[in-house]
């Protein structure tokens, strides 16, 4: 090999070395991880509940989704939630069972997307008049609210007319649950 070959060798070998690594951090979510960014404390969620307080009116209304960015029935929540005055900054990940492990949402419990607002977690298609009541009310030991699965009629998951009754449970800190609403 003479000079010219190596230098061109070496040039190759970086470009594919630069290309490797902006995928696998494209793979992970890029900055918009959510779960890696747990180290900086942006998702502890011992912060989070920490902070849990009851909304006033006129109080902000911020709200931060993980969702996938693929997930349309989620697009679709947030736009709801939008246009009930909800300001939301969307994170988008991949691996939305990580997020709910790191949450500790059980399976069961889970949903496709999941918020935090006020330092509540509001997992799935819940009707925004009812973050709003949860969050005026916010009751001492109680985590958030979710509605499970994705039943067709809730906010995002509108299916022609069809509603499939559904409840919004709230999810306490002793894993129990409670009806909080009932839809329709
Ligand atoms: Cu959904
Ligand atoms: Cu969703």
């Amino acid at each position: 090999m003479n000079q010219k070959t190596l230098v061109l060798a070496g040039s190759l070998f970086l470009a594919v070395l630069v290309v490797a690594g902006v995928t696998l951090w494209a793979a992970s979510g890029g900055d918009e991880g959510g779960l890696q960014a747990s180290a900086s404390g942006e998702l502890a969620l011992a912060s989070e509940s920490a902070q849990a307080q009851a909304w006033e009116e006129g109080d902000p209304l911020e709200m931060t989704v993980y969702m996938s960015p693929t997930c349309g029935c989620c697009g679709a929540w947030v736009e709801h939630m939008e246009e009930h005055g909800f300001e939301v900054e969307v994170r988008h990940r991949e691996d939305m069972f990580g997020a709910n492990e790191y949450f500790g949402i059980p399976r069961p419990l889970a949903s496709c997307h999941t918020a935090l607002i006020n330092g509540f977690l509001m997992e799935g298609h819940v009707p925004a008049e009812d973050v709003r009541a949860f969050l005026a009310e916010a009751p001492e030991g109680a985590r958030g609210l979710t509605v499970p699965a994705m039943p067709v009629g809730s906010p995002g998951m509108e299916m022609g007319g069809q509603v499939d009754p559904y409840d919004v449970l709230v999810m306490h800190e002793d894993g129990r649950t409670t009806v909080f609403s009932s839809h329709p």
